[in-house]
């Protein structure tokens, strides 16, 4: 089975104008187009995205011809947008609603309605794009903000394919993200991958902490367990192609840049960036500036070359960023040029990375100081490109590079004299100095390469999928339930312990909206009612609330995790071991200190245990608590015969010897049973699990790791197995 790799990305790396003498392809700019083309071209893959222009403007005949040859030369499908969805989808909901809230820049955040259903479509188109070409076991990797919702897409359909997507820019804290109107679809659109990679783990930290949040999944190890599927988080810093930047290229440079290197005499301070509002160019024009009014030694000695290249024209907060950036320069070139000396030397174009590299080379000191920056490949591509380690990187500490880079010159972005006194420490660095900090920063960017980013994700990519499938197969009950349906049919004397929240109804933190709905009455009474069966609720609720729901049921019922058991049809509750509850007096104090501490907490007092609930609590913080708490009252029953059990979003102090695994082996040693079932979905339900004799069929609701038998996926699932054994009962009935 031959897996096809597809990147999907909103632009292509090759942009498509259209110019007097015909169509021009030229290579895109911007991190993710350069940092992937490279693998790209070697790699078996696919790539499918905008080609920059709009359908408006092509006949039918220019798209195929521009067709053909992107997929010959480039081996790129191209997706064709409308003015109208470059404008909104485009323009509007990626860069005027993700791209600065995502950034930080919350007062640039558009909120359209308009524009979010122009993102909904345009997802929906590249879907369209990918099915032309997609295989059901084929590997598909989504990057960046564009295509947020296309993984649900995919996954909904092939839920086959490997999904792994990237997003290429910062996930905002949460404080930032909850802002979004359409949080929670995104986060759902996402989570249609298998893998979700970021840059750094602050991003990954971040995103999971929205996920548990606003959609209440939890996490574990960076996995998120969701629809029956294991999803994992992760960072993955990109690198860049250090070879093609270490190589001497024989570049045939321009006229007007072989113009500028004859003047060495100047020391040369560079900046590159595309023309974004998030990379900080009039701040660190103003600090250069400062520089220049700080040590007025360096007038006439030095030049800072101010590369801008063209980017989302016709976004207003752009063509205003240049007329601020120009102003700004020709302040500082009005205040203090000469007849022969131009401080700063602007260029509003874009070149190509060939030579850029001839730039990076000549640049004694590289200024790369972001507002905001997911990675920046731009500070990578500069070290690389100083084979003679002699240059120094000044980077502010808000680019994602920066954690990868610490060897260079960190600053704040917005200490303008800190940048001012970086640029003349990094004029001053002894030569050794800066070749010891060099090397260092050149043996990561040499291992940790674009080739070992992509290989690493892939590959991770693959694996996840593979153990969690792998994990979930040999136990997975979905399409073999006719084993467990046999053993029913064949059997006359049975016994089915069943857990209740999770197992038999969805878990809901409202205690309210828990209450067994009809269809289940009905399930779990005619189940009840075969002769042939014993029907054992056993659950951690307490006794009064499983009676009212129960207790008119042929059933019998083990509340509190087992300490109390009602048979059916008898009114009278039973205590399984006989406790105390003098221990309550110093547990309760500890609990009420942490529920004070701990806003949301709240404790319930059980007839023989205490819980510390803490579902309504904020995660993050309930996280660092939780250890505290168990530790501390760890500590205090150690020697007792008390235990911690850990539930969903509660914490139990109780006697350890009750548990559902010990009294359901009570009903089991009573009876000769042939057919021995248990299910339930918590850690609680492991003792039950553990507890039954070999043969029996014990069930876990969920597809993390278990000590059951078997596995489905949710309790839905549970149900669907029920109704079938509902119905060999009720036709065994008529025989
Ligand atoms: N780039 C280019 N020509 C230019 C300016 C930039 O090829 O005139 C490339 C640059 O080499 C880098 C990318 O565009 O690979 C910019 O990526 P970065 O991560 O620094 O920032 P982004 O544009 O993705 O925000
Ligand atoms: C950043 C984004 C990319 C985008 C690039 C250029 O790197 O993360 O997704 O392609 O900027 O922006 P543009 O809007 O021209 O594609």
């Amino acid at each position: 089975m031959t897996r096809k790799i597809i990147f999907i990305s909103n632009r292509l790396p090759i942009t498509v104008t259209k110019g007097a003498s015909g169509f021009e392809y030229h290579e895109s700019i911007g991190g993710l187009a350069t940092g992937l083309k490279s693998y790209h071209q070697q790699a078996g893959s696919i790539w499918i995205g905008w080609l920059g222009l709009a359908d408006d403007e092509l006949t039918p005949k220019e798209k195929n011809l521009i067709q053909k040859r992107l997929k010959n030369q480039h081996k790129c499908l191209p997706v064709f947008l409308s003015k109208q969805a470059i404008n909104d989808y485009y323009y509007g909901f990626c860069n005027n609603t993700i791209w600065p809230l995502f950034h930080y820049f919350t007062d640039k955040t558009e909120t359209q309605v308009s524009t979010w259903k122009a993102y909904q479509d345009v997802n929906q188109k590249f879907f369209e794009v990918l099915e032309t070409v997609i295989g059901k076991n084929d590997t598909i990797w989504i990057h960046d903000y564009q295509l947020m919702l296309l993984p649900r897409l995919i996954k909904d359909k092939y839920p086959q394919a490997q999904v792994g997507y990237f997003l290429h820019i910062p996930f905002p804290s949460f404080e930032i993200f909850r802002l979004l109107v359409w949080r929670e679809e995104i986060l759902l659109g996402i989570l249609g991958a298998d893998l979700i990679g970021f840059h750094t783990y602050d991003y990954a930290r971040h995103f999971l902490s929205s996920v548990r949040r606003l959609l209440g999944f939890d996490h574990n190890f960076n996995t998120i367990n969701h629809e029956g599927r294991s999803i994992l988080v992760d960072a993955f810093p990109m690198g860049i192609d250090y070879d093609f930047f270490v190589k001497n290229h024989a570049v045939q440079v321009e006229e007007e840049m072989a113009a500028i290197a004859e003047q060495t005499a100047s020391k040369i301070v560079l900046s590159v960036d595309r023309l974004d509002y998030t990379k900080g160019i009039p701040q660190r024009i103003t600090a250069f500036s400062r520089f220049l009014e700080k040590y007025p030694e360096y007038h006439k000695k030095i030049r800072f070359y101010l590369i801008v290249a063209p980017s989302r024209e016709e976004a207003d907060s752009y063509s205003e960023l240049l007329k601020e950036i120009e102003k700004l320069i020709s302040r500082i070139n009005g205040k203090y040029g000469t007849l022969n000396w131009m401080p700063i030397w602007f260029f509003f174009r874009s070149f190509s990375q060939q030579d850029l590299i001839y730039f990076y080379r000549h640049a004694d000191v590289m200024l790369v100081t972001p507002l905001r920056d997911g990675m920046n490949l731009v500070a990578k591509e500069y070290v690389a490109s100083r084979t003679d380690c002699q240059g120094v990187l000044v980077i502010s500490e808000t680019a994602g590079a920066a954690s990868e880079l610490s060897e260079a010159l960190v600053v704040n972005v917005n200490n303008f004299d800190a940048i001012a006194d970086s640029i003349k420490v990094a004029l001053e660095m002894p030569e050794d100095e800066k070749r010891a900090r060099n090397k260092l920063m050149h043996k990561r960017l040499q291992r940790y390469n674009v080739k070992f980013w992509a290989d690493e994700f892939l590959m991770t990519l693959k694996t996840s999928v593979a153990d969690w499938r792998q994990n979930m197969a040999t136990k997975d009950l979905e399409k073999s339930s006719y084993v467990i349906e046999q053993a029913y049919q064949h059997s006359s004397n049975r016994i089915l312990f069943l857990d209740y929240d999770g197992t038999l109804v969805g878990f809901k933190s409202i205690p309210e909206q828990a209450k067994p709905d009809q269809e289940l009455i009905g399930l779990l009474s005619d189940l009840a009612d075969d002769p042939q069966n014993m029907i054992v609720i056993v659950s951690g609720r307490d006794k009064y609330i499983l009676e009212e729901w129960f207790g008119d049921l042929n059933v019998h019922i083990l509340a509190s995790h087992g300490l109390w058991l009602r048979h059916s049809h008898e009114t009278e509750w039973i205590m399984t071991t006989l406790l105390e509850n003098d221990w309550k007096d110093t547990v309760r104090p500890i609990l009420s200190l942490y529920t004070d501490r701990t806003p949301g907490s709240f404790i319930e007092e059980k007839d023989y245990s205490i819980a510390w609930h803490y579902r309504k609590c904020e995660p993050d913080m309930v996280a660092y608590k939780l250890s505290e708490i168990r530790e501390h009252l760890m500590s205090l029953i150690s020697s007792t015969t008390l235990g911690l059990q850990e539930g969903n979003k509660v914490l139990e102090v109780k006697d350890a010897r009750v548990n559902k695994g010990y009294v359901s082996s009570l009903f089991i040693q009573q009876n000769d049973f042939d057919f021995i079932l248990g299910a339930g979905d918590d850690y609680t339900d492991e003792d039950l699990f553990l507890s039954l004799p070999p043969g029996s069929f014990s069930i876990k609701i969920g597809i993390e790791n278990t000590n059951a038998k078997y596995q489905l996926k949710s309790w839905q699932s549970m149900r669907s197995l029920l109704r079938k054994l509902v119905r060999i009962s009720n036709t065994n009935k008529q025989q």
